[in-house]
């Protein structure tokens, strides 16, 4: 298990306006599209009260009307799956989790993940952030024996599903060799999503012909996670599953807040990631998010800055731009929780997640020039896991880099996010840094829990309620009466 390592910060200062800046007409820009502090601090007594909402919140049984839908389980989650685990092991919440990825992990070498927005999107991003990238690619010797992992139930692009099928079909053959077993999780909280439904169905079917019509395997290698109520658990039991072979996201978590409930904690335990790091990192930070002054409070600053950004400094695009291509899942995944949490009544902002330097060399242009619509949060690693890869000496110097042979990638790196954030102070296109130390489990998990808690801070902020999404619900209905139709 790993120890705790150090944590994020937040840094700001350079979208805030310059005190004591020259006259200059970059000054002047700076002055109406950067941020005031003395804005900043005016929002302090509002933010401390709201976060005093959320602690409050968190304790309330019966939510007056104007409340509901109140998600707020996943604030003190963390922490409680722990203490369960240790009172109970076996028997605990994360015990079974645990139970089931060790199964999943002894007895097959392929699991297909099944699940939609928030039911998919924490899986996918911590498999990202966390594992090799050629992971599905490596020898098993080389990944440890651990599960392939691939996604699916998220689309309904035939070809895509029909491609993943062939995959199975092609490399499984004889059901007797670890090495040729695949399993699945369906994750779906309503057990009600059409998309996780129709692919579950595939999945199961397929496995019914690879396995038998009567083979216990089926029921073995596919776990399903959902709500305590609901179609998906209503089929599980007349498939035969125990009650306790089906793993429970609670009541009172939403979907796009529960990648540590068993949505998110069980594919991260079959990926063999240590799922008590991040769920200590997430409780550090609600302990953090509660108890420290806005100074040592990145949930508080980055929801104040962000929210004073897109509501008064007309920024209503919220760019995440992450400096590792491991981090897009994560990106994408924060898309979904900002979009669908805050984009109520009218209003919220707009996130775009790019990758640097990818991006650099089409969305930067616009960044850099095009309208003054966006704050960029820049989310950045400190340290790369892997020794630096140096650009190192040649005989051939055509392309003038022996004068860096010394540099390595994380030079340049900085280099560029550096040279990038420097163009866009003066041309008074507003920039922060997200600062991760490396990429671990303790950082992950404090780095979901602090946006989930930022973005339920901005909604009551706005006065829109974080949970809920009558948006999609009203799409889901559309379908099934199209499809009748
Ligand atoms: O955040 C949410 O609640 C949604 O994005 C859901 O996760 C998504 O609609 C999938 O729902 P379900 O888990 O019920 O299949």
């Amino acid at each position: 298990m790993q120890l705790p390592d150090e944590a994020i910060v937040y840094e700001y200062q350079n979208l805030l306006v310059p005190q004591g800046e020259d006259w200059g007409p970059a000054a002047e820009l700076r002055a109406r599209q950067f941020l005031a502090p003395a804005r900043l601090r005016a929002l302090l007594p509002r933010l401390l009260q709201v976060r005093s909402q959320v602690a409050a919140e968190r304790e309330l049984q019966q939510p007056p009307p104007e409340l509901q839908p109140l998600d707020a389980g996943f604030i003190d989650l963390p922490q409680q799956v722990l203490q369960d685990f240790r009172r109970k092991a076996e028997a605990s919440t994360l015990g079974r989790v645990l139970a089931a990825a060790n199964r999943l992990r002894d007895q097959v070498d392929r699991v297909v993940v099944l699940g939609i927005g928030g039911s998919y999107l924490g899986a996918r991003a911590l498999f990202e952030a966390l594992r090799n990238s050629y992971h599905n690619e490596l020898r098993p010797e080389n990944r440890h024996r651990l599960p392939r992992i691939y996604f699916a139930g998220h689309n309904v692009d035939n070809d895509a599903l029909q491609e993943l099928l062939d995959l199975l079909q092609t490399t499984c053959v004889d059901p007797e060799l670890r090495e040729e077993r695949w399993g699945a999780i369906v994750v779906s909280k309503s057990g009600g999503t059409l998309e996780t439904a129709v692919a579950y169905r595939v999945f199961r079917r397929e496995a019914a012909e690879y396995y038998g019509a009567r083979s216990p395997r089926p029921r073995q290698l596919i776990v399903p996670v959902t709500g305590p109520t609901g179609k998906l658990r209503e089929l599980c039991k007349a498939d035969g599953y125990a009650d306790d072979d089906i793993l429970t996201i609670p009541e009172n978590i939403g979907g796009r807040y529960s990648v540590l409930t068993a949505a998110g904690l069980l594919p991260a335990a079959v990926m063999g990631l240590d799922v008590r790091a991040l769920l200590l990192g997430a409780a550090a930070m609600t302990q953090r998010f509660l108890e420290e002054p806005f100074e040592r409070n990145p949930v508080l600053q980055y929801a104040g800055v962000n929210h004073l950004m897109a509501e008064e400094f007309g920024k209503p695009t919220r760019v995440l731009s992450v400096w590792s291509p491991k981090l897009e899942g994560l990106g994408l995944w924060y898309d979904q929780l900002l979009a669908e949490s805050l984009g109520k009544q009218g209003r919220g902002p707009t996130p775009l997640t790019v990758v640097g330097p990818r991006d650099l060399h089409g969305r930067g242009q616009q960044h850099q020039e095009g309208t003054r619509d966006k704050v960029i949060n820049n989310l950045v690693v400190k340290a790369p896991r892997a020794a630096p890869i140096t650009v190192g000496m040649a005989d051939r110097n055509e392309d003038e880099l022996n004068p860096f042979s010394r540099k390595g990638l994380p030079d340049l790196l900085d280099a560029a996010l550096r040279g990038t954030n420097q163009a866009y102070f003066e041309s008074a296109r507003p920039t922060a840094n997200l600062v991760l130390p490396l990429l671990s489990e303790h950082i992950i998990g404090q780095l979901v829990q602090m946006l989930m808690l930022a973005t339920v801070v901005e909604a009551r902020l706005m006065g829109v309620n974080p949970y809920g999404q009558p948006g999609v619900e009203a799409y889901k209905r559309n379908v099934k009466a199209a499809l009748r139709g």
